[in-house]
């Protein structure tokens, strides 16, 4: 990116700079209900760089950690007659859902309801965690971090990802406002806060680029092949990419990971870090080569995959399984200097 400042990247200790990083997705989802504070916790006990989260807006325009507007997923929501009349269907960004919406909820509201694991089959473990906590705000996860963080005596950073933004716009819930508001409360808003801004939408992140200094990262969904203008034009407002972890490892036919792609070395060339996501160690994520066993719920080697992605030069790893990520960082040696 070149903006303005491009000496930030070399001299900040911001969110995602530290390289090569491990985010934990959703906080240590292999392990917790995703987007609790136990999972961020458990993230930050293993020893992540980063937590990743996702961001939407209550009805009164608080942000919330969920990574979908839908609530039925991931809390009680179901169980709740109190909350019955507010299921309805809606369109988000041209996908018609039923069920309950943040949006739609006060915070108060929300705060009644219980968050459950989302894939009770493939993490069978992580139900014993249902129930257990709410959904939690920014606020309160920000403020889990920064205590953990202070706990264990080293900055831990966030990357917040902005969820469908343009909607939010739509309903005149804009959620770039009330986050650099937040952020800005909690001295949060310079380079060196460890604190990153990710979007898959780019209009917000250009709204971002142009009132912040905080890094920020285009993120970049599985088949999106970008051309070197697109590139360029992501340089202009961008500090790095988030790429699906297969367009730096494209998948045969099979779903086996081939050779690394273009990807990293082009998005090097213009100073653009990038990161991948989602890494998890069950089967049926994982490239079919690394797959062990024929039982989709079962670890593969994700181990190899990580290895694979670090060998093609990515600055980080977002990962439901974060520890199995930093034990291959410990077993990499580091170059010598010089
Ligand atoms: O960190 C990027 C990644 O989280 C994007 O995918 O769908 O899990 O938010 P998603
Ligand atoms: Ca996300």
């Amino acid at each position: 990116m070149t903006r303005e400042a491009p000496q930030v990247r070399e001299v900040s200790t911001s969110s995602l700079v530290l390289t090569p990083a491990v985010v934990a997705h959703r906080g240590a989802s292999g392990h917790r209900p995703e987007h609790t504070l136990e999972a961020y916790r458990t993230a930050i006990r293993m020893g992540v760089d980063d937590i990743e989260l996702d961001l939407v807006a209550t009805r009164d325009g608080v942000l919330v950690a969920r990574h979908d507007l839908e609530l039925s997923a991931t809390t009680d929501v179901a169980e709740r007659p109190g909350l019955a009349h507010l299921r309805r269907t809606l369109v988000v960004d041209g996908v018609e859902q039923h069920g309950w919406f943040v949006q739609d909820l006060t915070l108060a509201q929300l705060k009644t309801l219980a968050a459950r694991e989302r894939m009770p089959d493939t993490r069978p473990g992580n139900t014993a965690y249902d129930g257990v906590e709410g959904v939690p705000t920014l606020t309160e996860v920000l403020a889990t971090v920064r205590a953990e963080s202070a706990r264990r005596g080293r900055p831990v950073g966030v990357a917040l990802e902005l969820k469908h933004a343009a909607h939010h716009d739509a309903i005149g819930l804009p959620l770039d406002v009330p986050l650099l508001r937040e952020l800005a409360r909690q001295g949060l808003d310079h380079p060196w806060a460890r604190v990153t801004l990710m979007s898959f939408e780019a209009p917000v992140l250009r709204r971002l680029a142009a009132r912040t200094r905080l890094p920020v990262v285009q993120l970049l969904d599985r088949g999106h092949r970008l051309t070197s203008v697109e590139l360029d034009d992501i340089d202009d407002y961008a500090d790095g990419l988030g790429a699906h972890t297969s367009l730096v490892l494209p998948r045969d036919a099979g779903g086996a990971a081939g050779a690394p792609s273009s990807l990293v070395r082009d998005a090097h060339r213009r100073g653009l870090t990038v990161h991948v996501w989602t890494v998890r160690a069950e089967n049926r994520f994982l490239p079919t080569d690394l797959r062990r066993g024929t039982a989709p719920d079962a670890l593969g080697d994700m181990a190899g995959e990580v290895r694979a992605l670090l060998a093609a030069g990515v600055d980080g790893i977002i990962t439901d399984h974060p520890e199995q990520a930093l034990a291959v960082l410990r077993e990499t040696p580091v170059p010598a200097v010089g």
